[in-house]
């Protein structure tokens, strides 16, 4: 009999998952944790997040399969930062600024693409897909100036991700960044994923409201009730906290079909659901099956927004009968995520002034949330 490759991480969380949902209990953390509610809408707190962590820190900025040949490209505005991200003519992705050299126009507007160079559509400057320099109308006129291509930032690409620091100077070490949370992404086979490119953009408040619902396994059975959450057994939920990274299990009702099977007969896919949050703006969903949704949050331009963009993955090219599954995917993740997380959230937007003597609460049973608090308040204290 041929081996069969058990994804042994993945095996135990449906095993935790179990054993939780015998005890009745989720993974607990030491104690409740109360945050202020003017931290969601404090403008000098609100900066100097994005100061110290969205313009610092490695974001998880692509999946390889966006951009899987040469001239692909994907273009967004983070934190302020237009950015570009180019898988070059010699296979390495590279992350710049979509700003060109000469006066700072955007160099493509469109969100994705295929490009063998970009050309500036104010003056016509040209950068190849490396982000160098390769032409520009009239050279002489600039005499001996130096001109520089693209400005680069410091991007890794790791098992089917791509990391990008919106900080030029920034120099970072993806092992240490990532800690254990590495293995697990590693474990999802991100690069063997292929890309619905169809996304969909939701306003969403501030991004920490926003980032809360990613970390929170405890609303699915009651907020999406009669959507995601009707298969679910709410708040049985396994944490495993990778420094700021979180990874989270979810039980439902079929996850006691794994007590008398042998693991190799698991349907993982079937027995639990699984989140894996990438600080500070990534949530990914799924990806033990044939399916993963990633989330991207967008703060910003002020603390009370913040834009969500969902990009779908499958095991196989989307293409033929699978793009009619993906675009009914798309359509019922766009509703819920509208209709149940974001309308709720928007709630406790305006509810926010009015909590000035009523703190935020995060329960035993919300370790990821306290896991994002703690890490955001030591880094911006
Ligand atoms: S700003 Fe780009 S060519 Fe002038
Ligand atoms: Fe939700």
């Amino acid at each position: 009999m041929a081996e069969t490759q058990l994804n042994t991480s993945f095996h135990d969380v449906c095993r935790r998952l179990l054993e939780n949902v015998e005890r009745k209990s989720p993974d607990l953390a030491d104690g409740v944790m109360t945050v202020a509610a003017d931290q969601y809408r404090d403008s000098g707190q609100w900066r100097r997040e994005m100061e110290r962590i969205f313009l610092k820190m490695p974001l998880l900025s692509a999946l390889s399969c966006d951009l899987p040949d040469a001239g692909d490209f994907m273009s967004y505005v983070m934190a302020g930062r237009p950015l570009l991200i180019v898988r070059g003519d010699d296979g390495q992705v590279r992350s710049f600024l979509n700003i060109c050299r000469h006066r700072g126009a955007r160099l493509t507007d469109e969100p994705c693409g295929n490009a063998s160079r970009f050309v500036c559509p104010y003056h016509s400057w040209a950068y190849d897909s490396r982000g160098q320099l390769i032409g520009l109308p009239d050279r002489q006129i600039f005499g001996e100036t130096s001109i520089d291509g693209l400005i680069p930032l410091p991007t890794i690409e790791r098992s089917g991700a791509v990391f990008t620091s919106l900080d030029p100077q920034a120099a970072f070490d993806l092992d240490e960044w990532l800690g254990d949370m590495a293995a697990s992404l590693k474990a999802l086979r991100l690069n063997e994923l292929f890309a619905y490119r169809k996304t969909t953009t939701l306003a969403s408040p501030n991004w920490k409201l926003a980032a809360d619902g990613y970390l929170d396994g405890y609303h699915i059975g009651y907020l999406h009730k009669n959507s995601i959450g009707a298969k679910a057994i709410t708040n049985r939920n396994t944490y495993d906290l990778f420094g700021p990274h979180v990874r989270i299990g979810f039980a439902n009702k079929r996850t006691h079909e794994i007590e008398n099977l042998p693991p190799e007969r698991w349907d993982l896919a079937a027995c639990m659901s699984l989140v894996h949050f990438v600080f500070p703006n990534v949530s990914i969903s799924g990806g033990h099956g044939d399916t993963l949704m990633l989330s991207r949050l967008f703060p910003g331009p002020s603390v009370a927004e913040s834009t969500t963009v969902q990009y779908q993955y499958f095991r196989t090219p989307v293409e033929g009968a699978l793009l009619e599954e993906a675009e009914a995917k798309r359509v019922a993740y766009e509703e819920v995520v509208r209709d149940e997380d974001c309308a709720t959230i928007f709630g406790i937007e305006e509810a926010l002034p009015a909590m000035d003597s009523s703190p935020i609460v995060f329960g035993r049973n919300e370790p990821g949330n306290q896991r994002l608090h703690e890490y955001i308040a030591q880094v911006t204290s």
